[in-house]
Order: structure tokens, then C-alpha cells, then sequence
């Protein structure tokens, strides 16, 4: 009886008794008044601006994976095509400063990116990336320059430390309708990773932005299947966003996608809901290519939110981030509590660094710890054409997360210490 007392006198007294963090501000890790573009030799300059390829002012960055390795880390950007002018679309950030911001170089370098969607060999518009634990970086490029579709979609795989192609794979013209589809966010979850397992049994999951879909690609099988749900559809009452008192209409659906493992959750960005389903329902493949609308009692609400949000990332202690719009706040959410407001909990955060969250990771650090890094482009300048090299306009922002992650043990954690009870 006193043995058990103590013991949870104990439990109830270890996060604050043992570590105390104190609380983390965002730090800016990088920051641009407009993209500056470098070159590897002069000749790849040449051929960007000759052919009208280097147009700094047409550039977005919209998402941001860091990666750690023995020969240092590195911080990598995409900047889809969204018009022509953009001459790479995805780049690490090199450690060089001009007066708009530090200086870009293409991934892995130039000769992958100057096709314009002439060769579908090549990279026409890198949109997210994921960066796993075994080394890969998976890259969904969409396919689709301005609205032209010049090629299939396709998810590249690089190994990061020798910094060439792994894998390809091209999808099917049954996984998307060319134009109306935009393959936008891939996240990816390794069944076998290091140390034990070889990086050989993954899913990777890929959020179709405009016509309410999800791409499952099975790299045993080495094929991919696609699901619909009426929940991966925009809401038309939160179609209209303000973001630091701009107004803009964005009718975006499947857009933002994490995972604990276990549940995928999503939103569509026109709208304040959060929605999950099973992984293994997803991972069905037999059930897809029966009925691409099939188990539609799997998919839930798990709740809402005070504001639509565009990005989202989950750590290991299962806390869900985004920000949101308006007012712009960090928030985080536990599945272990109810999704509503009450229990949106804020993180405070300069609302200045984060007008428009477009890219947002959990990344582990060398010291194992995990950092949340973001990547802000004030979309409602870029939206209504306000947008002026005057100002900073895109950042690149990281948060550790130990003062968070103190005070909420991992749940699985906590469950196990229970049982000696
Ligand atoms: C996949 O779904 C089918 C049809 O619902 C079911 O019979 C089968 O057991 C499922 N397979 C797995 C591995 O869950």
C-alpha cells in the first residue's frame, strides 16, 4: 500500500522534479527578401538567364527538411513552379550571404533541373520532401509547370550521403487526372528502419491538393493505389482565409498530412477540421483497387480547430503542431485530450515569423533531441500581389521541443512505468 503510494507520489513528481527546460523561443535559422539563386559554374547561370529561366521574383519556397550527417547538416527548400522564371525547384541553402537573403544551390545540382518539363527524366516541380531515418530524401514533383501538366507525377528517392537518385517512380495515369490533381505533400512511414531493419518496407503517403485524394505507394510492391473520402474535400465556409489582415481565397483540400505511427491525420486547408484514419486501412491495397471509395467508416473526425491552418507536423510524444491563420498562432494538440479549442494549446510565437506556414517538420537533432523547423512565405502577399523585395518575406524557422516534450512524457512511456505498480 505505501510501496504504491510512493511510487506514484514519485511518477506524479518526476517531470518537473528531474528536468526542467525552460521555455524555447523560435530562433530564424535563415530569411529572404526574394530567392537568390546561385549556380555551380557560370555556363549554368548563363543558360538560366538566356533562356528566361531566372526570374528571382517569381519564387515561393514552400517547404523545408533539414538532415544531419557526419560531414555536417544541411538544410533543404522546394520552390515549385508554380509560374516560369523558377530556374531549380529544389535546393539546399548554402552557407553563402548576398544581400536578399543566403545563397541557394540546386539539388542534387543544376543538370537535374533545367528540362522545364521537356524530359520527365529530369525534376519540373519538386513540391515537399520527407527526409527519413535511413538516409533518403522522398521528393513528390507534381509534374505540372504553371497549368500545364508536362509530365506524369512522380516521387523521387536520393540517398543523402552519396547524393544521387535511389529510386524512381512514375505514377500511373489511374492515380491522378492531369491538371485537376496536384501531388503536393508526400510523408513517408519506414516499417523497418535502422538500426536492426534495412530501410526496404515503406509507405509513402501523398496528399492530392485538388482533387481530394490520397496516393499510397507500397515500396515492396513497388506500386501505388489511391483513396478517396468526402473528408478529403475543401469546405467551401472556410475557403476564405485572412492571414495579418490580407484576405485571399484558397479552395484547397488535402493538404497536410502526419502521422503517429499508427493513425494518418489530415485536413484540408479549407478547413478547421482535423480527420484520421488507420494506417492499415490505407495500407490495404486489395480494397483500394476494388473501391477507390471504400471503408468510409474508418475515417473520423477528430475534431476542430479556432482557424485554418496549413501545415502540420507530429512529434514522437504523439503533439500535433500547425498554425494557425488568423489570429496566427503555433498551436499543439495531444490526441490523448479532446480536438477542440480548449485544448489547443498555444506555444508562444512571434506571429511575424509565421504568416503563412507552408512546410513544417519534426527533425531529431545530433544530441537526439527534436527540434520543430518551419518554413513561413506569406502567401497572402503572394495571393494578392502585395508581395515587395523591401521586406522579408520568407523564413526558415526551427523551435526545439524539450521544454514541450518535459513536461508531456511520451505516452507509451508513461503506460509501461505504470505497470509496476
Ligand atoms: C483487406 O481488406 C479485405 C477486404 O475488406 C479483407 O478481406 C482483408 O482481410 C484485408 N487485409 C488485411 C491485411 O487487413
Amino acid at each position: 500500500m505505501w510501496t504504491r503510494f510512493l511510487i506514484l507520489l514519485l511518477l506524479a513528481l518526476t517531470p518537473q522534479a528531474i528536468i526542467s527546460v525552460k521555455q524555447r523561443d523560435l530562433e530564424t535559422v535563415y530569411q529572404w527578401k526574394q530567392l537568390v539563386y546561385g549556380f555551380a559554374t557560370p555556363a549554368d547561370r548563363q543558360h538560366a538567364q538566356s533562356n528566361g529561366y531566372l526570374v528571382p521574383e517569381n519564387g515561393t519556397p514552400i517547404d523545408v527538411a533539414t538532415h544531419q550527417q557526419a560531414k555536417g547538416s544541411r538544410v533543404f527548400v522546394t520552390i515549385p513552379r508554380f509560374q516560369t522564371g523558377i530556374p531549380y525547384t529544389l535546393a539546399v541553402v548554402s552557407d553563402s550571404n548576398e544581400a536578399n537573403g543566403p545563397v541557394l544551390q540546386p539539388y542534387p545540382d543544376y543538370s537535374y533541373h533545367n528540362a522545364h518539363g521537356r524530359d520527365c527524366n529530369k525534376i519540373t516541380s519538386a513540391f515537399r520532401v520527407a527526409i527519413t531515418e535511413c538516409n533518403q530524401m522522398f521528393v513528390i514533383d507534381s509534374g505540372v509547370i504553371g497549368m500545364t501538366q508536362h509530365c506524369p507525377p512522380q516521387l523521387l528517392v536520393f540517398d543523402l550521403n552519396t547524393d544521387t537518385l535511389y529510386h524512381r517512380y512514375r505514377f500511373e495515369s489511374s492515380m491522378y487526372v492531369p491538371i485537376a490533381s496536384l501531388l503536393i505533400t508526400p510523408l513517408v512511414v519506414v516499417q523497418d528502419p535502422p538500426p536492426k531493419g534495412r530501410c526496404r518496407r515503406l509507405h509513402v503517403y501523398i496528399a492530392d491538393v485538388t482533387h481530394h485524394g490520397l496516393v499510397i505507394y507500397d515500396s515492396e510492391l513497388n506500386t501505388a493505389w489511391r483513396a478517396e473520402n468526402k473528408f478529403m474535400y475543401p469546405d467551401p465556409d472556410h475557403g476564405q482565409h485572412t492571414i495579418a489582415g490580407a484576405n485571399f481565397i484558397l479552395m484547397d483540400g488535402m493538404f497536410a498530412l502526419a502521422t503517429d505511427q499508427r493513425q494518418l491525420y489530415f485536413h484540408p486547408l479549407a478547413s478547421i477540421s482535423e480527420y484520421a484514419v488507420p494506417l492499415s486501412v490505407l495500407n490495404n491495397r486489395t480494397m483500394w483497387m476494388d473501391n477507390l471509395e471504400a471503408m468510409p467508416e474508418a475515417f473520423r473526425l477528430v475534431g476542430r480547430r479556432s482557424s485554418e491552418c496549413a501545415a502540420q507536423a507530429m512529434d514522437s510524444h504523439r503533439n500535433l503542431y500547425c498554425v494557425t491563420f488568423n489570429p496566427i498562432k503555433l498551436i499543439r494538440w495531444n490526441p490523448s485530450k479532446p480536438y477542440n479549442v480548449k485544448y489547443e494549446i498555444e506555444v508562444p510565437a512571434d506571429p511575424q515569423l509565421l504568416e503563412f506556414v507552408s512546410g513544417m517538420k519534426v527533425f531529431k537533432n545530433d544530441a537526439g533531441k527534436e527540434e520543430l523547423w518551419m518554413i513561413s512565405n506569406r502567401y497572402q502577399k503572394v495571393a494578392t500581389g502585395t508581395l515587395t523585395d523591401s521586406e522579408v518575406n520568407f523564413r526558415v524557422v526551427r523551435r526545439p521541443l524539450d521544454d514541450i516534450q518535459s513536461q508531456h512524457p511520451p505516452i507509451q512511456d508513461l503506460s509501461q512505468r505504470l505497470i509496476f505498480t
